[in-house]
């Protein structure tokens, strides 16, 4: 064994970010943490307590006051899988229905929300042995991480990905109003003013839209193993 690094998997909606973060924190035993689920839990705090105007515009006046009152942390179920956890209830599934798809990237670009998680996701960063998935991972949160991946696919690929992903959970969804939302999300995402997504200079680019799930986790063993061996 030899020394722990930081992992960071940044990339565009649906790519397959999540799934390989987690399967290689499993396979190398490192710890996973799904920052965009800390983003969503935001989101969820904030619409039930009428924080979002409808035309999606955030109420920054309340929720930047409110933030030091939201607790986000993640608990491990018995299989082994996480769930997140706001102020202490289990918000797991409701906080990947399209309600709130639709809002967080809205709430992700308020400044103040990322200056908060951001300095939560610094902190569980330092004992190294982390694998962290999401938009600014490897500019913002970790630039310094050891290995950095930028994971991206067709939209149309995407949205095929996500749809049966919300299928197989039982939610109702259609593929355009998937492809729609994936294709809202990437736009605030990359041209938003604060930690905007972006791939890091020092990242490696994948592109799996003809990859299974099994060659891209193959692909991100490879080369953690190549970087950890040198
Ligand atoms: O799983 P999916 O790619 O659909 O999204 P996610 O990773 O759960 O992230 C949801 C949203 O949170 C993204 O569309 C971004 O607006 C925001 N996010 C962010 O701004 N920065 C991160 N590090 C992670 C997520
Ligand atoms: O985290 P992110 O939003 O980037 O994506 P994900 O949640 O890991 O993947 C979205 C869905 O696409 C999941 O249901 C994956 O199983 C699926 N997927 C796939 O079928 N083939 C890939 N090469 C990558 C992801």
């Amino acid at each position: 064994m030899g020394t722990s690094i930081i992992i960071a998997i940044d990339g565009y909606s649906s790519s397959g970010k999540s799934s390989m973060a987690r399967q290689l924190a499993a396979e190398i035993g490192y710890r996973y943490i799904d920052s965009g689920a800390m983003y969503r839990a935001v989101t969820l705090y904030a619409m039930r307590h009428n924080m979002i105007n409808s035309d999606g515009s955030v109420v920054t006046e309340l929720l930047i006051p409110a933030l030091p009152s939201i607790h986000i942390d993640f608990s491990v179920n018995g299989d082994g899988t996480q769930s997140t956890m706001l102020n202490g209830e289990n918000v797991e599934r409701e906080i990947r229905s399209l309600d709130v798809s639709g809002h967080v990237s809205q709430v992700a670009a308020v400044p103040a929300v990322r200056h908060a998680l951001v300095a939560m996701q610094k902190d569980m960063g330092t004992g190294k042995g982390i694998v962290m998935d999401g938009r600014d991972i490897g500019t913002t949160v970790f630039p310094e991480a050891e290995m950095k991946v930028f994971v991206t696919a067709s939209p149309e690929e995407r949205a095929r990905r996500r749809l049966a992903e919300l299928q197989a959970k039982g939610v109702e969804a259609t593929y355009e109003e998937i492809l729609e939302n994936v294709t809202q999300r990437d736009h605030i995402d990359r041209t938003r003013a604060e930690s905007p997504l972006r791939q890091a200079d020092d990242a490696v680019l994948l592109d799996n839209t003809t990859m299974t799930l099994e060659q891209q986790n193959q692909f991100l063993l490879n080369l953690y193993n190549k970087i950890t061996r040198k």
